[in-house]
């Protein structure tokens, strides 16, 4: 398994595939996609893109760090789900997460993935929400510290 950087382009497959079936491929180009200061992860098994992570310098004002990351399009694809691969992306993103001035990164959690995130640290904030055509969702976050 290797872990680096991607484009956002390359993406696109794995976040159609895992978080936007049946709708049009346009739904995978998430806005500051291509910021200077966003960053995608891939994690590569046998030279094939199977788990992918984006990152964007974005606040969410129910914190009041000054400097948060969001991260968005967490997938990793059914063959390749619980072997630590999202964790190692993770595990990448929390250095350069904080070369770039920041401590805490949230994200908006898709339910079911809860419990994914919570493992890998990420606590949950408020009550469940949601976001139409996606479904329920709980706003977590992390301190990074490393
Ligand atoms: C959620 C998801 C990204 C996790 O990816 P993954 O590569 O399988 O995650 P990892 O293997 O790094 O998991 C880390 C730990 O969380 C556990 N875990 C993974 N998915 C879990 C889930 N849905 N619920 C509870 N625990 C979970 C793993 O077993 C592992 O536990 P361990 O440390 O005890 O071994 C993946 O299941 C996925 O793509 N789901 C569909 C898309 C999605 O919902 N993305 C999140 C959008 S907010």
């Amino acid at each position: 398994m290797k872990v680096k950087q991607i484009n956002a382009g390359d993406t696109h497959e794995i976040r159609h595939k895992m978080l936007r079936e049946g709708f049009p491929i346009e739904d995978c180009i998430f806005k500051g996609d291509d910021d200077d200061q966003t960053f995608h992860l891939g994690a590569f098994e046998d030279g094939k893109l199977v788990s992918v992570a984006s990152f964007y310098f974005d606040k969410n004002d129910t914190f009041d760090e000054p400097n948060q990351y969001r991260l968005r399009g967490m997938a990793t694809l059914p063959d390749h789900q619980h072997k630590g691969l999202s964790r190692e992306l993770l595990k990448m993103a929390f250095p350069i997460i904080k070369q770039n001035f920041c401590s805490l990164l949230w994200c908006n959690a898709r339910s079911e993935a809860v419990g994914f995130y919570q493992k890998v640290g990420f606590e949950k904030v408020g009550e469940e929400f949601d976001i139409p055509t996606v479904g329920p969702h709980f706003l977590m976050f992390k301190n990074v510290t490393t």
